[in-house]
């Protein structure tokens, strides 16, 4: 992500936008990253993890970061005010993701830019520890999109989609991102968390092996960090001209 963000030349004194922001691990790396003259304007559809995200936000003083309650369906994103947006992880559940990339290229100045990471594959994930549990989960999740008629778009698609809104593809490529630790990896225990639910919903799982995968997770987060990547993700830095 760091590294992404680098490629995006995200920075200070610049306004951000975290789209589907989550809990907020990177909501609050982007506000110091922009620092106190910068601002960060962080959307998410969820009560609760834009509860959280302020909290975090008013305990630190961060008064260059806002936290919004919104949909990413409908949201006013500005009009070529911001400097770069970030997205990671939220495409699959916009209802009109090419909408959502429109509003951004608006969102922008010229030269801004898009900073997006979407799985490619998320049977690719695979643990350092290896656990029987937690790999099923994986084929389990992966296969259960794969069988959703409104499956969420590949992350294949979203260059596709950026150059037809008009944007210029600075860099496209395959990524794994591995960091061990810190505030914006949270990426295993969402992983399960949804992937759970999605699959209980589904009556694809039983409640006890949902209690057995939960329960192997968090032996295995309790254990040293190990170098777990996430699944194959497509990193993309698209230019508004
Ligand atoms: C997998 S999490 C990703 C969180 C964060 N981007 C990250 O990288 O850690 C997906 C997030 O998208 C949010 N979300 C789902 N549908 C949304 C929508 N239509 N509009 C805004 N946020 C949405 C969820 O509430 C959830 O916090």
């Amino acid at each position: 992500m760091h590294h992404a963000w680098r490629r995006g030349a995200l920075g200070p004194r610049q306004t951000i936008l975290d789209l589907a922001c989550g809990s907020g691990g990177t909501t609050i790396e982007l506000a110091g990253l922009v620092g106190p003259s910068g601002r960060v304007r962080a959307l998410d559809l969820s009560p609760e993890v834009i509860a959280e995200v302020r909290a975090t936000i008013d305990a630190r003083r961060l008064t260059q970061a806002v936290a919004e309650e919104a949909a990413l369906d409908d949201v006013d994103l500005g009009h070529g005010t911001a400097d770069a947006i970030w997205c990671r992880w939220a495409m699959a559940f916009v209802d009109d993701p090419i909408g959502l990339l429109e509003r951004s290229y608006e969102a922008l100045r010229p030269g801004g830019r898009v900073v997006s990471h979407e799985y490619l594959e998320l049977g690719s994930w695979r643990r350092a520890a290896p656990s029987a549990d937690l790999d099923a989960l994986v084929l389990a999740v992966a296969q259960s999109w794969r069988e959703d008629p409104d499956e969420p778009p590949a992350g294949i698609e979203i260059p596709v989609w950026l150059d037809q809104i008009g944007f210029d593809l600075a860099d496209v490529q395959v990524v794994s991102d591995g960091r061990l630790s810190g505030l914006a990896w949270q990426w295993p225990r969402e992983f399960v968390e949804l992937g759970l639910s999605r699959l209980l919903a589904q009556d694809a799982i039983t409640a006890d092996l949902a209690h057995e995968i939960r329960t192997a997770h968090d032996e295995r987060e309790a254990q040293p960090p190990a170098p777990d990547g996430t699944p194959a993700l497509l990193e993309v830095i698209a230019v508004r001209p």
